[in-house]
């Protein structure tokens, strides 16, 4: 149980030493401590004791030595990657919710992952595969996967038995064993289809986010080319705050306008290739001098 709890980072109980929390002010801005013994939180409106904090419950109220009042919660999954140190950008949290529905990851699934950049995805891809799965996560650069490791382990307050972070390039050296699901934030996914093709399971999910238009094309055209693949879906989730207030009801003016693509397709049986589309594309859709994708369809 106590294991559980751990694998799906929520903490239960009174705020501990070690814990990172976050205060919310009057105005709504939001402050990451980690807590400490004998720990003081300093703000122009005065500070805040860590003991005053530790051993009470989440969803208190303090007063800071100044008179203002700091609301006390654990932080979501998705408050916490947003606030968290960073090396790579990460994914941002509607982002990471539209990924784990667009590919069906489920408790005890096996899943592939590059890059692990910061490991915010990475934390909701382990929560999403539970005590049983299974996350593989490749990460090129050195500096970042230590970054990532630092950020999963303080989430879930263990380095998680079930994660395997790799530091090393998906490209040069990916070991075989089977896959239920591909998920990949990395500069040329493109390049990987062929090789990942060879470890999914038939009907498993390949998913690549990706944040520009090219990126966007060469993934969806290469995953066409490989034929060992359905007819990818390419979707991009817009989310927009409102405003609500007594007669002011309206959205908000400040929104992200563009973050990233996300892409799946499922793997086919072996020896299987898609069905031709009834639909051809519209005349000039590929132009005269379209060179094709890049990588070679495995
Ligand atoms: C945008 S970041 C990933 C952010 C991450 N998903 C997160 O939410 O924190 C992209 C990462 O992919 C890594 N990367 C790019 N190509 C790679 C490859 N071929 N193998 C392993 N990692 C790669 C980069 O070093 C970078 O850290």
């Amino acid at each position: 149980m106590a294991e559980q709890a751990q694998l799906s980072g929520v903490r239960l109980g009174p705020l501990q030493a070690g814990e990172r929390i976050t205060l919310t002010d009057p105005k709504g801005r939001r402050h990451s401590v980690l807590l400490t013994e004998g720990g003081q939180f300093h703000t122009t409106k005065g500070a805040v004791s860590h003991d005053d904090l530790i051993s009470r419950p989440e969803g208190i109220v303090v007063s800071s030595t100044g008179g203002t009042q700091f609301l006390v919660m654990r932080p979501l999954l998705g408050e916490f990657t947003v606030s968290m140190p960073r090396g790579a950008a990460v994914v941002y949290p509607k982002d990471a919710a539209q990924i784990l529905m667009a590919a069906d990851v489920f408790p005890g699934a096996r899943v592939l992952e590059a890059g692990a950049g910061s490991g915010a995805l990475t934390c909701s891809l382990l929560r999403a595969i539970g005590p049983g799965g299974r996350l593989i996560s490749y990460e090129r650069r050195e500096d970042f996967a230590a970054i990532a490791q630092r950020n999963v382990a303080n989430f879930f307050g263990v380095n998680p038995s079930t994660w395997d972070l790799r530091v090393a390039d998906l490209l040069e050296s990916f070991t075989a064993e089977a896959l239920d699901r591909v998920v990949l934030d990395m500069l040329a996914p493109w390049e990987c289809v062929a090789a990942l093709a060879e470890v999914l399971v038939p009907g498993g999910v390949f998913c690549a986010y990706v944040a520009t238009t090219t990126q966007l094309a060469e993934t969806v055209e290469t995953l066409r080319v490989h034929s060992g693949f359905t007819e990818p879906l390419a979707t991009e989730s817009l989310v927009r705050a409102w405003h609500v207030e007594g007669l002011a009801v309206r959205p908000r003016h400040d929104m992200v306008g563009h973050t990233g693509f996300v892409i799946t397709a499922r793997r086919l049986a072996p020896g299987f290739t898609a069905p031709l589309r009834k639909r051809r594309p519209a005349r000039g859709a590929y132009g005269n001098d379209y060179q094709g994708p890049r990588s070679q369809p495995g």
